[in-house]
């Protein structure tokens, strides 16, 4: 097992005892029952492949291809959308409000107004003949250290095993199915599809089972296409099909490799089958035992980079996980490591779901890429309005950033799409490119839906940009940042110097939204006491043009570049509006101080500037942080928090206001309400939509509060009074470093920051103690050599 070198240092001073094969209830999810719905599977993947597994008599195990979509891309440019758009500035400019949201929504929505959805693929049945009664000890797990899923019980005696894993490196999806008496696996293999099915067929060949699905993901015209395809090998008994299925008698193990290729990456048929013939050809040939062990060589090296103690929970922890849930509702405290195990989860869910595949890779998306419909809710899109930022947040600080590659590549999809969008609905013909509040595989830029408080808001790429810098701030990988995200950051900047417009001496956005949220319409305007959501310049816009300017600026600084683009991005940031502090001392949703029509809103978007920005954060400026906080409390006392993912954006803003205690309140109230049986988080509890953002956001929310770094490296910022003692390894600040940290007593006792990259170190410790770096005092900065580690010990007092 390997463990960063820095750990041995750290080891010294104490010891920590980390087992990998005993039971760890920080590390495995496990239940004493099969699933009964898709929320209570156990989800794995390979960043493309996805395998929710639901341990049932009659094996169900959900299949997923990140590609497989409802359609072709679609161009939904409404034809009116640039004749509406200045008397639709003049109209909400004149306090017109109601009517320039009627004259928006009538002229600029796209047509339609939906681009594509993500789809289902079709689930592998694997039927035993083994009645549900005479089952006895089952089990079923989810190791978080190896990524592998094991169902395990007995039946007449015989003890029987299911084994799953999705690799990375071999592409596949692999299953060994095996019992402790020698002959004893008798399996019924079908691949399940009810829609669109163009063949089906199961087939042996030279003794190996072949069970092949194509399909079409609609009937519609220009379908994504694809074929799935499942190799059965058996050792022993007997292999047979009747041509829908693949049977194995007698056998004493039976191993199944499952790969999926479509039309999204491969022209022809031809070529996407010959891609499913070389992975399971190679997959085969290697074996179950190489593939497994190569998945969790892959898996493990993600997976371990981090280790996070919050607590022991004792016996509390040793129950199945569902159990764990149910009696965290009345007694959090006694199991601090379901907090743990959650967060653990939240990596494992990114390493599974988003990867470097076969280009173009696709990011994690409203489910990361588990999915059993055909019409999943929100489409199961990609949401620009907080959620595939949110899906982001913990990449880079919680030592994934090589997770993050298929977001650019998403983002180049759909600069390209938002190139065209900028020209015809405004006009821009700079080279900048405009995405609204959701995208697809295609990168479909227009707006989306059709409503006021969502449609109408032209930032996509300002926050996704936000997603982008951060990349560089953290991994310091300066040809990324030249080659993949200057590009990127260039072009959304540049359309906003076409786009934005002067109003009372700021270039402003309009007609744009706070998302998703409405206000009433004062008196002084038409018409009042109407709720509307379009208007001119809301505080997110400017807050999210704020962070792209200064990213423009630094890129340009650290790349020596000094073009249009550079003096542009400093011109234009002198003209955004700043953060506006309404009389009640809270940072104001809108251009004016509006009533709020739901004070209890979700969404977070006027602090955007305080987490994931900085705008507002406390190192950065103390007045605007105060009045965020106030924002924040008056959000949270009118009911906010409503879903996973607001609950879960509360964790960062809490940790970003160095409120431990409330983070850990909310992360509390958070594992209360949300998860589903499996972990996953839902929109407003277990019985409710399954949606993958609030599992990152609550990753990234237990980090912020461990770690922060936008100013200086910061340790432990926002430690909450109910985590005296614990140890993370293994987080990552910006500038490039790896944390570890050991805590007692409610205070650091030492902390070894390995630089990765040489960067400047500015520390600072909790509050603000007295510390010393390598055995001197730290009196400022230090100029760092990579691979080196500087300890960090606080003076006792
Ligand atoms: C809003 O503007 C429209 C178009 O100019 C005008 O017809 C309408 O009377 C205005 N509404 C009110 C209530 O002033
Ligand atoms: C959007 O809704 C408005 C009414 O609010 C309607 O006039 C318009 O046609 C709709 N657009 C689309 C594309 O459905
Ligand atoms: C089943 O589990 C029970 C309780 O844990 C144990 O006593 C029993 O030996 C197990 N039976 C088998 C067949 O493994
Ligand atoms: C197989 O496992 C079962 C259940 O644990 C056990 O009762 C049985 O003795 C085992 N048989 C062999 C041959 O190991
Ligand atoms: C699948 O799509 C192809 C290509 O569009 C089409 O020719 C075929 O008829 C479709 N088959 C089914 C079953 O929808
Ligand atoms: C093949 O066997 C399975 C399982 O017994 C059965 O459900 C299916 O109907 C059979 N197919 C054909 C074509 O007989
Ligand atoms: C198997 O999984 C599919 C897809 O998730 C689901 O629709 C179906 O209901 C499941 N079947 C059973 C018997 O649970
Ligand atoms: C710079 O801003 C001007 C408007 O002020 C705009 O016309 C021009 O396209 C911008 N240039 C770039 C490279 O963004
Ligand atoms: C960039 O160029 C402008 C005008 O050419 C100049 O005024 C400015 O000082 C330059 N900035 C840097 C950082 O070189
Ligand atoms: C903080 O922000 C306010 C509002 O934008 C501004 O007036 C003030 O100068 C800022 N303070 C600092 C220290 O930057
Ligand atoms: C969180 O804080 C609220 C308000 O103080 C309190 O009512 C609630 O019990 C706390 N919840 C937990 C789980 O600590
Ligand atoms: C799935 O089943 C679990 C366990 O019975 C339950 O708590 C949950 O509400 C169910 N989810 C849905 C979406 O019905």
């Amino acid at each position: 097992m390997h463990f960063l070198p820095s750990l041995t240092i750290l080891a010294l001073s104490l010891p920590i005892a980390l087992g990998i094969d005993q039971f760890n209830p920080s590390y495995i999810s496990w239940y004493t029952t099969p699933a009964n719905n898709f929320t209570s599977t156990l989800p794995i993947g390979n960043g493309r492949l996805g395998a929710a597994i639901w341990g049932t008599a009659i094996e169900n195990v959900t299949l997923n291809e990140n590609s497989i979509w409802s359609g072709p891309f679609i161009n939904r440019v409404n034809p009116n959308a640039y004749g509406a758009l200045w008397p639709v500035r003049s109209l909400l400019a004149e306090g017109n409000i109601t009517q320039g949201g009627e004259v928006t929504l009538d002229n600029m929505v796209g047509i339609p107004d939906s681009p594509q959805s993500y789809s289902a693929l079709g689930s592998l049945r694997l039927d035993f003949g083994h009645e549900e009664a005479g089952i006895s000890n089952y089990t079923r797990d989810l190791n978080l250290r190896t990524g592998v899923v094991g169902v395990e019980y007995v039946y007449r005696g015989v003890g029987y095993r299911r084994e799953y894993v999705a690799s990375y490196p071999d592409g596949v999806v692999a299953v060994r199915l095996s019992a402790n008496r020698t002959g004893s696996v008798d399996v019924v293999c079908s691949v399940e599809r009810d829609r669109y099915v163009v063949g089906n067929t199961a087939t042996v060949v030279d003794g190996e089972g072949v069970l092949a699905l194509t399909a079409n993901s609609t009937d519609q015209a220009g379908p994504i296409r694809f074929t799935a395809e499942a190799r059965i090998v058996t050792d022993g008994g007997r292999i047979m099909s009747n041509g829908t299925s693949v049977v194995a008698r007698g056998a004493s193990a039976v191993d199944i490799f499952f790969d999926t290729e479509t039309s999204y990456r491969y022209a022809h048929q031809a070529k996407w089958e010959a891609e499913v013939k070389r992975k399971l050809d190679a997959a085969r040939n290697s074996g179950y035992a190489a593939v497994k062990a190569n998945a969790i060589a892959d898996y493990s090296a993600l997976s371990q980079r981090v280790d996070l103690n919050l607590g022991s929970s004792g016996s509390a922890g040793n129950l199945p996980t569902d159990t764990r849930l149910v009696n965290f509702r009345s007694d959090p405290d006694s199991d601090p490591e379901l907090a743990s195990l959650m967060f653990n989860f939240g990596r494992h869910s990114l390493i599974s779901s988003s990867r470097a595949t076969d280009s173009p890779a696709l990011p994690a998306n409203l489910q990361g890429l588990w999915n059993q419909d055909f019409d999943p809710a929100w489409g199961g899109r990609f949401t620009i309005d907080i959620n595939l930022e949110m899906n982001y947040w913990p990449a880079e600080v919680a030592n994934l950033a090589d997770t993050f590659s298929p977001f650019i590549d998403l983002m180049d999809i759909v600069q390209v799409r938002g190139l065209d969008v900028a020209q015809s609905m405004y006009h821009c013909h700079n080279g900048g490119y405009v995405l609204h509040h959701n995208t697809d595989l295609w990168g479909d830029a227009a707006p989306v839906d059709n409503g006021t408080t969502w449609t109408m808001w032209p930032m996509g790429a300002a926050w996704l940009s936000a997603n982008l810098i951060e990349h560089y701030r953290f991994t310091r990988d300066e040809t990324i940042l030249r080659e993949r995200i200057w590009p990127l950051l260039q072009s959304a900047a540049r359309f906003y110097s076409c786009y934005l417009f002067p109003f009372e001496g700021y270039y402003s956005t309009g007609p744009s939204i706070s998302p998703e949220a409405a206000f009433i319409v004062p008196e002084d305007m038409t018409i009042a006491g109407n709720e509307e959501g379009i208007d001119i310049a809301p505080t997110m816009d400017n807050s999210l043009l704020y962070e792209l300017f200064q990213s423009v600026i630094e890129t340009c600084r650290i790349l020596q570049i000094n073009t249009t683009d550079c003096t542009n991005a400093t011109s234009y940031l002198a003209k955004i509006k700043p953060p506006q502090i309404g009389s009640s001392g809270r940072i104001l949703e809108w251009r004016l101080d509006y009533e709020e029509a739901d004070p209890g809103h979700r969404h977070m978007s006027p602090i955007f500037g305080l987490f994931p920005g900085y705008q507002m954060a406390p190192l950065v400026n103390k007045t605007l942080a105060t009045a965020a906080e106030a924002f924040l409390n008056w959000r949270i006392a009118h009911g906010s928090g409503s879903t996973g993912w607001s609950r879960t954006w509360t964790m960062n803003l809490y940790a970003r206001l160095f409120n431990g205690d409330q983070v850990w309140n909310h992360t509390q109230i958070y594992l209360q309400r949300f998860p589903s049986p499996n972990l996953w988080n839902t929109d407003s509890g277990p019985d409710t939509v399954f949606q993958i953002d609030g599992n990152f956001g609550f990753t990234s929310g237990i980090a912020e509060m461990l770690l922060q770094s936008y100013e200086k490296v910061h340790l432990l910022p926002a430690l909450p009074a109910a985590v005296p003692t614990g140890h993370v390894l293994g987080l990552v600040a910006r500038g490039n470093f790896v944390v570890d940290m050991i805590w007692e007593g409610g205070a650091l006792t030492q902390a070894n920051i390995t630089s990765q990259s040489g960067s400047s170190l500015d520390i600072r410790v909790q509050g603000g103690l007295n510390f010393t770096v390598n055995g001197e005092e730290y009196t400022g900065p230090i100029e760092t050599d990579s691979g080196k580690i500087y300890a960090v010990v606080p003076v006792s007092r």
